[in-house]
């Protein structure tokens, strides 16, 4: 039996009603757990990555920010009835990462103004808003003014575009009252020791901010029934547990909540009977829930009775904290609301839907370059294997791909870092969008001629296991850093069988009873264990297995062949020299590596190989090549 879970009836979700970006599949029906409401709640995202249409292939996550807006309103209007109150949070990394952003010239053309269109209480930057002058300038000159009040950022300064001062990215703090309830909130908005930005913004460490005057005077506020700490910050790091410990310094009693983000988990960390924290996924897969109730109300102890549902009236009793995963998709919200494809939907949330699906248009990402004619997983298959989108690109796209003509005879040993492929390809249609999701980041190939072949072997090793400074490489290439942690790993993507397939046909859709699943087979999906147990997912999913990758992968192409062919253990002989290419990301460790096998190559060593051109242009070409046709 499972405790806690609504068994929600199938809806008919007609086409027509759904708000959802049209090419979408429908959600599919699941047995749902209920939002945990309390006398606060918060709605939370975080490393959305430009993921605002909505995951096209995935039903699980197929609503989009239109959907979320429509949910928000809808969740607003039930806070107001029952006099409690509703914050929303994002934590930065809204850009990189899906053609909505990347594909515009420039970036970020559609993607601030649809995000905009969120009425959003605290928001902070990630550290990919900080990667390059454009976006952060960008960050400063629109996405500051459009939150006005509302955007903060603790430890970032940057140097104003025009007058060249060096000034805070956005106010430091905030304090304020919250509409229903009364309950005076302190809040913060950090960013981890990020130390990759470009040169026209400054990120200090945590552990300097936290000594400076104005955070050490907003710490020892006595009126403040809530520390509210904002932070695209992992939620077990020494940068949260820094800024724990000073407050709790001050203020031994004051409740606290913690929203992070940056690792791409969904995770819920108490830190103390009073404080904790969530982080809510990545790529608008998530809308993290969080509520707390048995908060002080400017001073005085609540004591409102909500609606029957929730006793507030113990005083001295300590505040109560529950979280909620919600898989983002309007099966869901319609749940979440008690409304339906009929009522669900309010104009703004279908105006934006709109603004988006124009953007989309215009940007063509539908453009289709071929037909996958299966799955590739990052994390979702083994490295190696048949099903592994690493192993695909290995084999195929590198060896037919970098193939130059150039040098016909020259054997090739071309290193990739495996966090440049962002997301898997599903069986169907790929699309403009499917290359962006794939393969986000800018950049091609550079390449060192004529490298002993005895030390170019090493290197994948090394890469992989020796060059301790890896580890201090950003989230954005190299994947070990990013979604692997700890406990959490199994609740990666999620995918259904519907993905595939396209439209669900209703006679899949049958209610689904929670006892017996036999039945009706839970879809896979996030299976989330965090610090409040297994019931923070709201969707039950059966578990989806996840597998850790490499740092680096590497293609031999064009090595000579042995004359003993046939024996598998002697394909290829060694040959003296290679060409050594390797992702231009990755250039400083490639020589880090090299010159820690003995030798003295430099960046003069180095140059663009096939002109530098972009691996997302590689991998389109490929498919254009291999996967024509319609699917
Ligand atoms: C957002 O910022 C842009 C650029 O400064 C400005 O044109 C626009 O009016 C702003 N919108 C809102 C809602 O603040
Ligand atoms: C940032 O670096 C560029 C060149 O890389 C330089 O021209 C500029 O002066 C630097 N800006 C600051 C604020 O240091
Ligand atoms: C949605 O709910 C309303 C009010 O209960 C009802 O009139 C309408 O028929 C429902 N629509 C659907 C699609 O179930
Ligand atoms: C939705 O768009 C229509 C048409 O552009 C506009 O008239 C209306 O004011 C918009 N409504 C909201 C709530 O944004
Ligand atoms: C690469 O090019 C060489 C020379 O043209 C050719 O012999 C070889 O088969 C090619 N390899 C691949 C994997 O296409």
């Amino acid at each position: 039996m499972l405790p806690n879970v609504c068994i929600a009836l199938f809806l008919a979700l007609t086409l027509a009603a759904q708000a959802a970006q049209p090419s979408t599949p429908s959600p599919i029906a699941a047995p749902l757990r209920d939002l945990p409401w309390g006398q606060l709640n918060f709605l939370h995202t975080t490393d959305s990555h430009g993921w605002h249409a909505g995951h096209l292939q995935e039903p699980s996550y197929s609503a989009d920010w239109g959907d979320y807006i429509s949910f928000s309103q809808r969740l607003h209007e039930k806070a107001d009835r029952t006099e409690v109150d509703l914050l929303l949070v994002d934590t930065g990394d809204r850009v990189d990462g899906n053609g909505l952003y990347d594909a515009s010239e420039p970036k970020g053309r559609f993607t601030s103004e649809i995000f905009k269109e969120q009425d959003i209480d605290i928001i902070c930057s990630g550290n990919h808003e900080l990667y390059k002058k454009k976006t952060s300038d960008r960050e400063y000159l629109e996405t500051v003014p459009n939150f006005s009040g509302n955007y903060l950022a603790s430890n970032i300064d940057i140097f104003d575009p025009e007058s060249g001062d060096r000034v805070p990215l956005a106010q430091r703090y905030k304090k304020f009252t919250t509409k229903n309830q009364g309950i005076r909130i302190l809040a913060f908005g950090f960013l981890f020791d990020f130390k990759l930005n470009a040169n026209n913004t400054i990120v200090q460490p945590v552990s300097q901010t936290i000594q400076e005057k104005w955070f050490q005077e907003a710490i020892r506020d006595k009126e403040v029934d809530l520390f509210l700490v904002t932070g695209h910050v992992p939620l077990r790091s020494s940068e949260f547990d820094l800024i724990y410990k000073a407050i709790r310094g001050q203020q031994w009693d004051t409740p606290i909540q913690f929203f992070g983000g940056h690792t791409h988990i969904r995770d819920f960390s108490k830190y103390d009977a009073k404080a904790y924290a969530l982080e809510s996924g990545r790529y608008m897969e998530t809308i993290g829930f969080m509520s707390i109730s048995g908060l002080r109300r400017g001073g005085r102890a609540s004591s409102k009775l909500i609606s029957g549902e929730v006793d507030l009236s113990t005083i001295n009793a300590s505040p109560t904290f529950s979280r909620r995963y919600i898989d983002n998709n309007v099966f869901s919200f319609h749940h979440h609301t008690s409304l339906n494809a009929t009522n669900f939907a309010t104009e703004h949330g279908r105006n934006v839907s709109s603004l988006i699906a124009s953007a989309r248009k215009a940007l063509r990402l539908d453009k289709q370059f071929g037909c996958a004619p299966a799955d590739l997983w990052t994390n979702r298959a083994p490295y190696p294997s048949d099903d592994s989108i690493f192993s695909w690109v290995q084999e195929m796209v590198l060896p037919d791909m970098l193939n130059d003509t150039d040098h016909p005879d020259t054997p090739k040993l071309v290193l990739m870092n495996t966090g440049a492929l962002r997301f898997d390809i599903f069986k169907g249609p790929f699309t403009l969008d499917t290359a962006y999701s794939v393969s986000p980041f800018a950049g091609g190939f550079r390449q060192i001629k004529n490298v002993p072949f005895s030390i170019a072997k090493q290197l994948l090793r090394i890469l992989n296991q020796e060059v301790s400074q890896l580890q201090q490489v950003p989230e954005q290439p190299l994947r070990a850093k990013e979604p692997v942690s700890l406990g959490q790993i199994e609740t990666l993507v999620a995918h259904t069988e519907s993905a595939s397939n396209g439209r669900h046909s209703d006679s899949h859709q049958v209610p689904l009873a929670a006892d017996d699943s036999k039945a009706s087979p839970l879809t896979p999906g996030y299976t989330t264990s965090d610090d409040a147990g297994n019931d923070g997912d709201d969707t039950l999913h059966s578990k989806i297995k996840f597998y850790r990758v490499p740092n680096c992968i590497e293609s031999r192409i064009n090595f000579p062949r042995s004359s003993n062919s046939l024996n598998p253990e002697n394909k290829v002989d060694d040959p003296e020299t290679v060409d050594l290419l390797y992702g231009d990301f990755i250039e400083n460790f490639v020589l880090l590596a090299l010159r820690f096998l003995g030798t003295d190559y430099s960046t003069g060593d180095t140059d663009a190989y096939a002109d530098g051109q972009d691996f997302t242009d590689i991998l389109t070409k490929w498919v254009n090549e291999k996967w024509a046709g319609e699917c």
